[in-house]
């Protein structure tokens, strides 16, 4: 296939803050299919900056006693232990304040104006006498003209949903200096997307079929001029205001003092700037590069900023007479823990530096959010739980596993030598594992498969088969009996094709891997001397790839990855040193009782008669292989039989202590299928509403005497 050349980058960050793991997704998921597209072999510029401009840094700066300039750059001075943290594999990092932008931006806009595109209008806006500026809708408050609800923002109420303009806000106040706003004139600048030519052009754009499907229905409905099913019009495109007033921190606007870019004008831009910057300094001529036809442009993106990259986007390239995107890949939003909204200061946030500095592998995350991904426009959940059980039994238990088990036969009995022929059973055994395989009667090359998955962002579907593949090496290798063939020295000759075999399907997985564990493969390229792979190393057929490794001394094996660990998940999630406001939330909860929490309605006694409540003898407990909260508890009801209940309680109990002990159970609850299995009722147990904070869990126990299946009433 000819090399291609491809120009990527992912969204461009807010200077305002250290990144966040959902940051980290989106990097995680761009570089994965960078680097496999590096590996077969294209060009791949990868660039990313900070997104410098706009009010609400301006404003932070402020507050920080710092400027802007200053600001941002405290920011971008923190980005490269994330970035190489996660082995995000970026070729440039640069800033939308940076000279580049400063000049693309104006000269884009320039390009505009000749094509006809920018208008100018004045228009009235909340301005802050005291601050001298106008006012931005986030720092607009008030009271909401629909429900009456105090201190609401400019644009929408949170009380009652209620959407409106800042001028309709009741007893408006600037949030910045408590003033009350007053309405002033100011000429904006406008870009003129209404402009028959500007509506063309992006159905065109955007209904091609390039857009993830999804994603293209979604912008449809924000262009177009349509008559709805009521009879009502649907407005579609407006002209989309393009400046701020002075002070703004931002790139002025040609021959107008006083007025500057909007900040979504000119992040984009940054995706030019930092490509250009990393051109210059290789020499390398910008504007020849983009001239080139066969230039493929791509961005990584969120669902929440598609107006942006699908409509504005397009259009100030297409009509400044630049290149347009061949494609934007929108991704959904990670939820951390049961899609509860990331919150710092709940706990429930993943911080990438504490996963770091807790000693967890970048390369488990990689793992586990490759697994989830996939090319839609689909949010995906972070779950401790799962993260466990798919890194220790999958990455780990499956991948890891061959090589360890293999490896370590080739050095104990071989002298670390792979066998230097292999018999025709045991090609055929590699090529069942690792060539075909057939799916509802239809057969699949394997690497064609994985490498279609890839390129197409289908990250997870990749990494189900990959998977499959080591099932099957597994397989093969356990219905050997390697540690029996190890005893018997007529079969040593067996043992030594066994794990050559083994070893070359590990070889193989591993390729398949390195886009996403780059670490891992490195470390697996060196157990056979290689160095890192390309994709061509993959090709199987007939031997030809793995020929010049039969005979050859491998290198002693060393472990590739360690199991991640309940503790540090636990770890991972304990909640920051509680900050004053939240000690006094505590205190308030801490005055209705000691549990936390307040009584709940009275009830008849009937109601509790409906609650079937019985001894209960814990025959046997266990952990739960995934679960860092749970244990597994076999209790004698007296029915005769055993119920098999899953309780939450793994952070207080070691399953040894609470074998023979007895306990209360809720014998009359409906069973409930968990990811571990089927649940059978559920065990009485103590603990304060707020447990983070209030640890402590205690099993209730019966006075001595008490047998199973007597009723508590
Ligand atoms: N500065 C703009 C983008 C300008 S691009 C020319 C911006 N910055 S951001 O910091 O708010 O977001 C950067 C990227 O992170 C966006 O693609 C956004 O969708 C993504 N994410 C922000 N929160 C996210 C999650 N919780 N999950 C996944 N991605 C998320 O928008
Ligand atoms: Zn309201």
């Amino acid at each position: 296939m000819p090399q291609r050349r491809l120009f990527v980058t992912t969204a461009l960050p807010y200077a305002n803050g250290n990144f966040h793991i959902g940051h980290i997704m989106e990097y995680i998921q761009a570089d994965i299919w960078v680097r496999f597209q590096r590996m077969q072999g294209h060009e791949v510029n990868f660039v990313g900056a900070d997104d410098a401009h706009g009010a609400p840094i301006m404003i932070a700066a402020e507050k920080a006693g710092k400027t802007p300039q200053q600001f941002v750059a405290d920011i971008a001075a923190g980005r490269k232990p994330y970035l190489d943290g996660f082995h995000i594999s970026f070729d440039n990092w640069h800033s939308t304040d940076a000279p580049e932008n400063h000049q693309l931006a104006q000269q884009i806009y320039r390009d505009l104006q000749a094509a006809g595109l920018i208008a100018t209008k004045t228009i009235e806006q909340f301005f802050d006498a005291e601050k001298n500026m106008f006012l931005p809708d986030r720092f607009i408050k008030g009271q909401c003209p629909k429900c009456g609800a105090k201190d609401q923002y400019g644009d929408n109420c949170e009380v009652c949903g209620a959407v409106y303009a800042p001028t309709d806000l009741i007893n408006p106040y600037s949030a910045l200096s408590g003033a009350t706003p007053v309405l002033k004139s100011s000429e904006h600048f406008f870009f003129r997307l209404s402009d028959p030519r500007c509506v063309a052009f992006l159905e065109e754009w955007t209904q091609d079929g390039k857009l993830q499907p999804e994603v293209a229905n979604k912008v449809r409905e924000w262009f177009s001029v349509r008559t709805n099913a009521d009879g009502t019009q649907s407005e579609g495109l407006g002209d989309w205001d393009i400046s701020r007033d002075a002070p703004y921190f931002g790139i002025e606007i040609p021959d107008a003092p006083g007025k500057y870019f909007y900040v979504w004008l000119d992040a984009p831009v940054g995706y030019l700037a930092s490509l250009k910057n990393l051109l210059d300094k290789r020499g390398v001529d910008y504007a020849a590069y983009m001239a080139d036809p066969t230039l493929e442009q791509y961005h990584f993106i969120g669902k929440d900023i598609v107006t942006f990259h699908t409509l504005f986007w397009p259009a100030m390239l297409h009509f400044s007479g630049r290149k347009t995107p061949d494609n934007i890949f929108v991704h959904g939003f990670l939820t951390v823990n049961n899609g509860e909204k990331m919150s710092k200061s709940r706990g429930t946030g993943l911080d990438p530096l504490k996963y770091l500095s807790l000693g967890m592998n970048p390369e488990w995350l990689r793992y586990y959010l490759a697994a989830k991904l996939n090319a839609r426009n689909e949010d995906i959940d972070f779950n401790a739980d799962d993260f466990m059980a798919r890194v220790n039994s999958d990455l780990i238990g499956k991948y890891v596993n061959i090589a360890s088990r293999s490896a370590s036969f080739i050095h104990k009995k071989f002298d670390g030598q792979l066998a230097s022929n292999l018999s025709p059973k045991s090609k055929t055994a590699l090529d069942n594992i690792l060539q075909e395989f057939t799916t509802e009667g239809v057969s699949f090359d394997r690497e064609g498969f994985i490498s279609e998955r890839l390129k197409e962002r289908e990250f997870g579907k990749a990494i189900r088969e990959i998977m499959e593949c080591a099932n099957l090496a597994n397989q093969y290798f356990d219905a050997c009996k390697p540690w029996e063939m190890a005893k018997d020295e007529s079969k040593l000759f067996e043992l030594h094709e066994v794990c050559t075999v083994a070893l070359l399907a590990f070889r193989q997985l591993s390729i398949f891997l390195q886009p996403i564990l780059p670490t891992t493969a490195e470390n697996a390229a060196k157990l056979f001397g290689e160095s890192s792979w390309t994709w061509a190393d993959t090709s199987v057929t007939a031997g030809k790839v793995y020929e010049h490794l039969l005979g050859k001394t491998i290198n002693e094996y060393q472990h590739l990855m360690q199991r991640v660990t309940p503790e540090q998940l636990e770890a991972l999630f304990e909640p920051p040193a509680q900050t004053e406001p939240a000690q006094n939330a505590a205190n308030l909860m801490a005055n209705t009782l000691p549990g936390g929490e307040e009584l709940a309605p009275t009830i008849t006694i009937d109601d509790f008669a409906k609650i079937d409540l019985r001894i209960a003898k814990i025959v046997n407990c266990e952990s739960v292989e995934g679960s860092i909260k749970l244990l597994r508890l076999t209790l004698d009801v007296g029915e005769g039989k055993h119920r098999n209940v899953f309780s939450g309680i793994a952070s207080a109990y070691k399953p040894e202590d609470l074998i023979g002990k007895h306990t209360v159970m809720v014998a009359n609850l409906a069973p409930r299928k968990m990811k571990f299995g089927l649940s059978e009722g559920m065990v009485l147990a103590a603990s304060h509403a707020d447990e983070k904070a209030q640890p402590g869990i205690f099993v209730l126990e019966p006075g001595p005497g008490a047998v199973p299946g007597l009723r508590v009433r």
